[in-house]
């Protein structure tokens, strides 16, 4: 999950996709990249209790992720698994301008190690287009960027896409937009309204459907550390169900190999499949889907020559 500005819904897309993915019985991974932790906290892990993240890049050998991933609050709700990547404060020292190309890989390599035990593969972002987010899409088969209906939307869903195309011609060909979900909608708003024509217009069918209403159900569930799918409520049962629809959409551009639409990409480009489907190597992986947010932030992209 990527935007490239804070405070979009990076984490709480994280969150709702991981509880839909949750409930329907996929073996489900998430990884907080993002140094402010707020998808640990979401998920309901007590960080001092395992490695972290920061030790994860330091050393992205199979014990260190092994003792970085906890089991999620969440399993004691309903039946199934989640587990994240703790995330840490110290992950910022992760996050510089011009990471090498070693860097970047580091993320792919610590989930290589463990991602047989997973269905699919979720990655909380940080609002930047520092490292750590270069590093997470380098691990990821698509990236979901994050946007608000609002008055800097399309540049900053532009400059996120091109970022990725960046990432994809130079780093990693895997790699592909799922799309754009747009975030915090208010039907009733003009000006929102107004902002969601435009941004279809520019990207069209990069624009995902259902767009997210705004619900205050969903701050509850997260303030609680707990599932949008085990929220009571009508409101949080709507969420869930358009949490659902992303799921499907996720999973199917999987099996396709087809990102929702792709930003000058050649087809496919040898997306990694299920479990059970190699791509490109020799490798077989789980999807991995990384959280961004389309943003209009002053970080100048520098692709690595
Ligand atoms: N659809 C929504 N309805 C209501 N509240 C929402 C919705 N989406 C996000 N929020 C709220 O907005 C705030 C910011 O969301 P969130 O933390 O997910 O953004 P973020 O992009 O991850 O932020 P950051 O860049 O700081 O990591 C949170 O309090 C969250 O509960
Ligand atoms: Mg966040």
């Amino acid at each position: 999950m990527s935007s490239l500005k804070g405070g979009v819904g990076k984490t709480t897309v994280a969150l709702g996709l991981a509880s839909a993915s949750f409930s329907r019985g996929l073996r489900t991974l998430v990884v907080d990249l993002d140094p402010q932790s707020d998808a640990s906290t979401g998920l309901d892990v007590n960080p001092e209790d395992y490695a972290n993240i920061a030790d994860v890049l330091e050393n992205p050998k199979e014990r260190t992720v092994r003792r970085a991933i906890a089991p999620s609050g969440w399993n004691q709700h309903h039946e199934g698994s989640i587990d994240l990547l703790v995330g840490s404060p110290s992950a910022i020292n992760f996050d510089g301008p011009h990471p090498t190309v070693r860097e970047i890989w580091k993320l792919e390599e610590a989930l290589a190690s463990v991602e047989a035990d997973y269905d699919l593969v979720i990655i909380d972002c940080a609002p930047s287009l520092n490292a750590l987010t270069r590093t997470a899409w380098a691990a990821s088969d698509r990236v979901l960027v994050v946007a608000e209906p609002g008055l800097f939307s399309v540049s900053a869903a532009d400059r996120a896409l091109r970022a990725i195309e960046e990432i994809r011609r130079g780093v990693s060909p895997r790699l592909q937009p799922l799309g754009i979900l747009i975030n915090r909608t208010r039907p009733q708003s003009m000006e929102h309204q107004f902002r969601i024509r435009e941004l279809k217009e520019m990207f069209g069918p990069l624009v995902l459907s259902p767009q997210l209403p705004e619900r205050t159900s969903l701050q509850q569930a997260q303030g609680a550390a707990k599932p949008v799918h085990m929220w009571p409520g009508e409101h949080a049962q709507e969420m869930a169900g358009y949490f659902d629809d992303v799921l499907d959409q996720v999973l199917h551009s999987m099996q396709s190999g087809e990102g929702a639409s792709r930003v000058g990409g050649a087809a496919g480009g040898g997306a990694r499949q299920s479990a059970t489907v190699a791509f490109s190597e020799e490798r077989a992986d789980s999807p991995v889907v990384a959280v961004e947010s389309g943003d209009q932030s002053e970080d100048a992209f520098t692709p690595d020559e």
